[in-house]
């Protein structure tokens, strides 16, 4: 597996902790050293890769590649390129995992919930530079572009009574 934008990653620690072969990589120094520490407390082996995605050449493709609230950051042009280069580290047939905010849809108290959780924070993160102002990105049709097919979406919430603000897609390489 290949995490892309892996920050400190917790979720890589737990595919590790499961017995999957993983790499990581993000371009913070800062991210892969925080994420290195949590691998030794554990005793386990992970391939940090310090690199900027865009500039990035996979060795070899990898069966799973994962984008945890990676994207989003982007602007739209800037996420074609990085699913370009995810399919280019995806074998064939193999799978993209996105982790990201779920789109509102139509339904009004979704809107709503929507206008009051998360145009703020994008707001904010946008005014401190962090990333540019977009509504949630909806990346459907930037995956067919990239030449992935999705095939599930999974609704993620943070407990059993909060709504599910965040979704896993899950793309296969075509
Ligand atoms: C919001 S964090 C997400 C971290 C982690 N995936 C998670 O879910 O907690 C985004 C990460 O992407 C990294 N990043 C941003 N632009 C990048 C790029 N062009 N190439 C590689 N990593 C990048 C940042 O350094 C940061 O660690």
């Amino acid at each position: 597996m290949l995490y892309v934008g892996a920050g400190s990653g917790e979720d890589v620690v737990a595919a590790a902790e499961r017995g999957f072969e993983v790499a990581a990589l993000d371009r913070s120094p800062r991210m892969l050293a925080r994420l290195r520490k949590r691998l030794a407390k554990r005793d386990l082996e992970v391939e940090l890769i310090e690199a900027d995605l865009l500039e990035h050449e996979a060795r070899l493709p990898h069966d799973v590649v994962v984008a945890n609230f990676f994207l989003n950051v982007f602007d739209r042009e800037t996420v074609d390129a990085m699913l370009r280069r995810c399919r280019e580290a995806t074998t064939e047939n193999g799978l993209l995992l996105i982790g990201d905010f779920r789109p509102p849809g139509r339904r009004l108290v979704r809107r709503l919930l929507y206008n009051t959780y998360y145009a703020p924070l994008n707001l904010v993160a946008w005014a401190l530079g962090l990333c540019v102002l977009h509504p949630i990105y909806d990346y459907e049709e930037a995956l067919e572009r990239a030449g992935y097919r999705l095939v599930a979406r999974h609704p993620q919430a943070l407990s059993d009574r909060s709504p599910a603000f965040y979704e896993t897609l899950v793309a296969r390489a075509r």
